[in-house]
């Protein structure tokens, strides 16, 4: 077992920063979740590790050794991808069996390690079918099959299940969470789904063009996000980022004025420092420049709510509802989730929004960082 460490790693292709001074560890045991948009360097963090690629400038690093000049072969990593990759004209012995014949493993070994692979992935009675024979569920456990027979130092995945239908991919993601808790080998998992990086992830590092935005455990992740993007782009849906126009002392405690009302924003100013220089900030500027962060669930609908609102459109899912609503600058969106029993109002119909005290976020508009507010 080993950790994964990238330092300072950087990656362009033709001029695309693909990497940008990565600086990450995964633990060693962890199963580190690489969650960003397409285009991140998700994939190109693998690669790197499994070396696919050579960073430009910076290190990576498997254990203790710095890995750069290792060759592929020889640096131990199982990788998975999205595409499954097995070899079309072998059977599901033969595929899972193939790290170990490259390796020299003798026969009997090698037929003691396939069986016990396969039966642990509920592979036992398919395996002298082709890939072809299979359904897209059995492939990847055969991928993930063929990437734990040899025992190495680190799991890459590359979005595993991303071909597989919604209750295929639950299932195995519970199977994979459960095989990497039981081996206790440390994981990259890339996805770009952020319910798969939740449920999976101990840690999730949070990617965008790049660079890591911000590296932590799932709830501190949805809890402080680091920036306005880590706030949008994890849950579902997003959090929610109002312009700021100005920032008041109180009292009781600050709030601020958005579009169409006021939010509170808890802490007053000497409690919270940072809310006093955001003030001074937004006073200080011709344009909004900070962004209110409100999640979907600390919003409801109420008479005494401190938001003018429209109402654009109710999505029902059946255990909740999505209200997307308008503010009055016309240009703000902003979702409201409730229970499924509550009132759902109508389209078209204006409404007032309440935000739970001491659950609104400030970042900076021009860099997106946090600057205050909530716990
Ligand atoms: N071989 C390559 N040649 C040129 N550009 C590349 C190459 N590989 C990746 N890139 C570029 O580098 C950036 C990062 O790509 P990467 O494949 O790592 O993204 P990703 O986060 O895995 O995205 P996705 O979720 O779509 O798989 C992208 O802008 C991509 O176009
Ligand atoms: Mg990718």
């Amino acid at each position: 077992m080993a950790q994964v460490v990238f330092r300072e790693a950087t990656k362009t292709f033709d001029g695309v920063t693909a990497l940008d001074h990565l600086d990450l560890e995964a633990r060693d045991g962890e199963l580190l979740v690489l969650l960003g948009p397409s285009g991140c360097g998700k994939t190109t963090a693998l690669r790197l590790v499994a070396g696919l690629e050579e960073p430009d400038s910076g290190e990576v690093l498997i254990g203790e050794q710095v890995v750069n000049d290792v060759e592929p072969k020889d640096r131990d990593v199982a990788m998975v991808f999205q595409s499954y990759a097995l070899y079309p004209h072998l059977s599901v012995r033969r595929n899972v069996e193939f790290p170990l014949r490259q390796r020299g493993v003798d026969p009997a070994e090698r037929r003691r390690r396939v069986a016990e692979v396969t039966e642990s992935l509920g592979l036992g009675d398919y395996l002298d079918r082709k890939p072809r024979q299979l359904s897209g569920g059995q492939r990847q456990r055969v991928a993930l099959a063929r990437a734990i027979v040899r025992s190495p130092r680190a799991f890459l995945m590359d979005e595993p299940l991303s071909n597989l239908d919604a209750a295929l991919r639950l299932q195995t993601r519970a199977d994979i969470v459960a095989l990497q808790q039981r081996l206790g080998t440390t994981t990259l998992y890339v996805t770009h789904d952020q319910v798969e990086a939740m449920t999976m992830g101990h840690r999730i590092a949070v990617m965008d063009r790049g660079a890591l935005q911000q590296v932590d455990g799932p709830q501190a992740i949805y809890d402080h996000p680091a920036n306005a993007f880590v706030a949008r782009f994890v849950g579902n849906p997003g959090m929610n980022l109002l312009p700021l126009l100005a920032v008041h002392e109180g009292p009781p405690a600050a709030y601020g004025d958005v579009p169409g009302g006021t939010v509170p924003l808890g802490a007053p100013f000497v409690t919270d420092p940072a809310l006093a220089r955001a003030a001074a900030v937004v006073q200080g500027a011709s344009s909004p420049s900070l962004l209110a962060g409100i999640r979907p669930e600390h919003l409801r609908l109420g008479e005494d709510g401190t938001i003018d609102a429209t109402v654009l459109i109710v999505e029902v899912l059946g255990a909740e509802v999505h209200v997307l609503c308008t503010l009055l600058d016309g240009t703000s969106k902003i979702v409201v989730r409730q229970e499924a029993a509550a009132r759902r109002p109508g389209a078209g119909e204006g409404v007032r929004l309440v935000a739970s005290p001491g659950t609104v976020h400030v970042f900076t508009g021009v860099s997106g960082a946090r600057v205050g507010g909530s716990s």
